[in-house]
């Protein structure tokens, strides 16, 4: 098989995407340029894996995994502070079950002997990366998207495009 990047998310409906990327629209208010995410790439990461040719072996971790499905809601905003521009994104509101389940696939990933990053989870959706902006200030947006499923993803570029694209999907 040949090598992809992947990773593990949490995904959106198009209503959802829809919701989220208003934040987009209030952040730009603010912003003198950026690299704003596309609407179809908004995503919530459980877990980064990387350059691989195993896949078969992470869909058997995700296929090992038994969770329930759970909510998720919405926090302030945030950023990561870069030289080349801020990183913003939306935060989840604390929520155990996305913890569990973060946690028990980093576990059969690691079994397996896939190196993940070991900093602590923070749970974000990146919504623009190299902000120039004056502290945006948004009103988290009034959803809880429920979550049943999630979903193995390779993030490519084509035609120079960024685009994650779903490869296998695990119900919850
Ligand atoms: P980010 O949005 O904060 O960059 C695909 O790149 C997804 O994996 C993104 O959600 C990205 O988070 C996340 N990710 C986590 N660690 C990463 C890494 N070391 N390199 C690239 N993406 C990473």
């Amino acid at each position: 098989m040949p090598a992809k990047r992947l990773f593990i998310a949490i995904n959106f409906s198009d209503n959802e995407k829809d919701v989220i990327a208003n934040c987009i629209e209030s952040i730009k208010g603010f912003g003198v340029r950026g690299n704003f995410t596309r609407v179809n790439n908004l995503h919530l990461t459980l877990v980064f894996i990387g350059e691989t040719e195993r896949e078969n072996d992470i869909i058997e971790a995700m296929d090992a995994i038994s969770a329930r499905p759970f909510e998720l809601s919405f926090d302030a905003l945030g950023k990561f502070a870069h030289s080349r521009g801020d990183i913003y994104w939306l935060g989840v509101k604390k929520c155990p079950e996305l913890f569990a389940l973060q946690a028990s696939l980093s576990k059969a990933l690691s079994d397996k002997g896939f190196r993940l990053e070991d900093r602590p989870y923070k749970p974000h959706i990146t919504l623009a990366r190299e902000v120039i902006a004056k502290n945006p200030r948004i009103v988290p947006p009034k959803l809880t998207v429920k979550v049943n499923s999630f979903e193995l993803m390779e993030s490519a570029r084509k035609d120079g495009i960024l685009e994650y694209i779903p490869v296998y999907s695990k119900k919850l």
